[in-house]
Order: structure tokens, then sequence, then C-alpha cells
């Protein structure tokens, strides 16, 4: 498949690859996207395999974007949280249009999810400074102001008052393995909000990641002056920032 209207993004997350084209116009999928379980080990080469793998399955031929659950610096992977280690350094941007012959933009998760709901998500009508959250595994993190992207936030890594590091303590995952209640979850996020606001003063907060399909359970407990509202492409806004961006640098 191969598009003016359409790009494509793939979407590295730390339990699942994820890939489907992406309607341009519409900000939405052009059709159903594929997840494939990422490999064990996660390994640049492993990882790589399902990447064309999912290429392969759309026959798609023309720029695309991909996301890193990591930092990434010109195309090169800076930091692996969630990931192996074999990452560090790895120049994914550079390896992905080798093996291709396309172009392609590497971006972070959590970046290429705010560049989406800066377009196309609950953030579209905010014209100020917004900072999206992913609540998953860990704790991403995007700074957009008037629609611009600061890369590399990587907020998730902060440390709180409690001298804990964010998302070894406020991630949803963490939620899940500490059994913890919805109140008690929502006041550890309530400290790293709190801080996130008292630094920058944004505008808006975006709350993406899994758990913001039941964001009524969480948010309502927060006390912030910033509002604070749910993701509104949900898990889809990785694969669609990616494409996005891809498509901006390309064309
Ligand atoms: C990484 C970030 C990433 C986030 C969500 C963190 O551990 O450091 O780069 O955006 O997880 O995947």
């Amino acid at each position: 498949m191969t598009s003016t209207t359409h790009g494509f993004g793939i979407d590295i997350g730390g339990s699942g690859i994820k890939g489907a084209p992406v309607d341009l116009a519409e900000g939405a999928f052009a059709d159903d996207r594929v997840r494939i379980d990422t490999p064990e080990p996660s390994t640049p080469d492993n990882v790589l395999d399902v990447v064309l793998e999912i290429l392969a399955r759309f026959e798609w031929r023309g720029a695309f974007g991909c996301t890193f659950p990591g930092i990434v610096r010109n195309g090169v992977i800076g930091s692996a949280a969630n990931v192996d280690d074999a990452w560090l350094d790895f120049p994914l941007e550079k390896v992905l249009r080798e093996r291709t012959s396309q172009q392609v933009v590497v971006v972070n998760d959590a970046d290429a999810v705010g560049v989406a709901e800066d377009q196309r998500g609950a953030a579209a009508d905010v014209d100020g400074l917004v900072i999206v959250t992913t609540l998953g595994t860990g704790i991403g993190s995007a700074l957009l102001h008037h629609g611009q992207l600061l890369p590399n936030t990587e907020f998730g890594h902060l440390y709180l008052a409690n001298g804990q590091e964010t998302e070894h303590w406020a991630a949803a995952s963490v939620r899940k393995d500490e059994d913890l209640s919805w109140a008690a979850w929502a006041q550890r996020l309530q400290d790293f909000y709190a801080h996130l606001e008292f630094i920058f003063s944004p505008d808006l907060f975006v709350v993406g990641g899994g758990v913001s399909k039941k964001a009524d359970r969480f948010l309502p407990l927060l006390d912030l002056q910033t509002p604070i509202v749910p993701a509104v492409l949900r898990n889809d806004g990785g694969i669609i920032g990616a494409a996005m961006l891809a498509a901006e640098r390309f064309t």
C-alpha cells in the first residue's frame, strides 16, 4: 500500500509492537492495526524483524514513522528503561532506512502521542503549553508549546520529594503490581502532577496510556489548578503521531 494521504506508523513498546496505515487528513487509522508481542529478549535484531514483518503485512512503500520507548536523539537511541540494554546508542533511524529503503522518522513514544493529541486529540483546541503523559509500564512525557514539541522530556524519571523515581512509584504497572486502590494511586499521581504544574504552569495536562480508558476512576481525585483530561486517541496516538511526523518531515 502507498498513498499521498495515508502515512504509516509503528509503535515499539515493551510488551507489543503495533503498526497501521494512518489517514493523515482524518488523524485516524486507515485499516485495522497489527499487533505482535515484543520478542524476548527485546534486542534490536529481534525487534527489527517484527517491525519489518508489520511493514510487509501491509506492503507499505513510503515514508513511515516509528516510536521507541526511550530517548531518541537524531534517530539514535539514548536510553532503554523498559527494553533490552543492547539498544543504547543504536542508530535505529539509519538502520530502518537502510533495511527498508524508505524515509523514516524515529521518535520517542510519548512524544509521538503528544504530537497526535496536540494536533488531533485532547489538546487540539488548546493553544499554549501542553504536557502529555502516558501512564503504562513506565511513564512517558511530551511537552508542547503552541504545537512545537520539545522532545525527550522524560518527566517519568523525575525524583519526587519522597526520593522515589516517579515511574517506579506511580506508573500504571505499579498500581497493578502493588495492588493499589485508585485513591492510593491517585495520591501518588497527585505529587507528580502538582510538581509538574508548579514548575511549568501548563495550560493543559493530557493523560494517555491504556489506563486512560478508566480516567473517571482517578482523574477526578486529583487536586490541580490545571485542567487534566484523558487522551482522546487512546492507545492509537503513538502510531498516529509517528505517521504525522514522518509526513511532516518528508512531504
Ligand atoms: C522511558 C520513556 C518512555 C516511557 C514510556 C520510560 O521508561 O524512559 O522514554 O517514553 O517509558 O514508554
